[in-house]
This record gives C-alpha cells, sequence and structure tokens, in this order.
C-alpha cells in the first residue's frame, strides 16, 4: 500500500502506479513503432524531468532510433516563470530527421513551443511531441502533443522524474499535491 509523502513544505498522495506507467509507456511505444514503420527516429528528451521516462520508453521501443538530450527551464517551485531559456546540450544535427520530444509533462506548452519554434529552425523533416503527461485544462500552447500517455488534472503533481523544488524525481510512482 503506497503512502503519502512529504516533500519540503507539502504532503503529496499516490496518484498513478509504477504498472500503470509501463502499461502507458507500452501502448506509447507501440503506436510510435506503428507511424514511424522504416523511419528512423531522433527522440530528443528535454531534461531534467523526463530523464525517467526517457529512459523506459528507449527500453520498450524495439526499432533503430537514437537520442539527444537538451535542457530549459520554465518553473520554479510549483509555478512555471512563463520564460524559456536557450536549447542547451543539442549536439546533433536535426536537418532532415524526424523528431519526437519527449516531455514528462506539457503544462502550459510553453516549453514545447519554444523548442519546437527552436528546432524549426533547424529543417527537421518532422516534429511531434511524446508525453507521458498532460494537463489539458491549462494548455493554451500553439502544439498539442500526438502522443500523450495520461491526460490529467491541473493539480502540481511530483515523481517518476517530476520533481517539486528538485525533492520527489526518484519516487517510482506519480504523486499529486494533497489539498489543504
Ligand atoms: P509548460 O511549459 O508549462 O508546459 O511546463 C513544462 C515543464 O514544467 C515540465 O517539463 C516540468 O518540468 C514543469 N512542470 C509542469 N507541471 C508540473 C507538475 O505538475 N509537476 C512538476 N513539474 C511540472
Amino acid at each position: 500500500m503506497l503512502k503519502e509523502r512529504q516533500l519540503h513544505d507539502k504532503i503529496f498522495t499516490p496518484f498513478i502506479s509504477e504498472k500503470e506507467i509501463y502499461l502507458s509507456i507500452t501502448n506509447l511505444t507501440q503506436e510510435l513503432q506503428k507511424d514511424y514503420e522504416g523511419k528512423e527516429i531522433l527522440f530528443i528528451a528535454i531534461l531534467n524531468g523526463s530523464f525517467m521516462f526517457a529512459s523506459d520508453l528507449m527500453k520498450f521501443y524495439d526499432k533503430d532510433a537514437v537520442i539527444s538530450f537538451i535542457k530549459v527551464s520554465s518553473y520554479s517551485g510549483i509555478h512555471t516563470t512563463g520564460r524559456v531559456d536557450e536549447l542547451i546540450g543539442l549536439n546533433t544535427s536535426v536537418q532532415g530527421k524526424h523528431i519526437v520530444i519527449l516531455e514528462d509533462i506539457v503544462d502550459t506548452g510553453i516549453t514545447i513551443d519554444k523548442v519546437i519554434t527552436l528546432l524549426k529552425s533547424n529543417y527537421p523533416e518532422s516534429v511531434e511531441v511524446c508525453t507521458l503527461l498532460f494537463k489539458p485544462e491549462s494548455f493554451k500552447g500553439k502544439n498539442k502533443p500526438k502522443y500523450i500517455g495520461f491526460k490529467i488534472p491541473n493539480k502540481f503533481v511530483v515523481g517518476y522524474g517530476l520533481d517539486y523544488n528538485e525533492l520527489g524525481r526518484n519516487l517510482k510512482e506519480l504523486y499529486q499535491l494533497k489539498e489543504e
């Protein structure tokens, strides 16, 4: 039986189990393998939050694919700052490639909009987004993710790579902020 977790000053309750996450990743990889039949994907994982999702998704993905990791930052505590810095760490050419961006969570959509704009200036063949979590109520972006693990309510979540002020990334499951 999973228990509540305290991270810094906040309490989080169990939300999505490890098993449910793996099932969802299996479905996502099957969909990707079907859609990209005969093509090589360049996965671009957005750090830090997507490290666990990217690692597990790559283990389940059974076709040729390459991966690169980039970093952007738009969150401080439990609120987005709405600002995204330049891409850090993209050390491969994207020209002519089929890119699938891997995100842990798409919230307002600001991060992926900015990343997609920056990537498109380097002429990839195609760009799609695969996210484990999507918050439809807070989304106001231009690029809706094509591949979505779970649609979730507009509440702050941690675990499975996602943090609250850097704590909680190591949890195997997802937890949701407890209402006070
Ligand atoms: P967006 O730009 O608003 O879509 O936010 C994307 C980024 O904000 C994600 O990559 C996360 O790092 C962070 N984020 C958004 N919602 C949450 C949450 O509920 N928990 C932890 N991080 C979040």
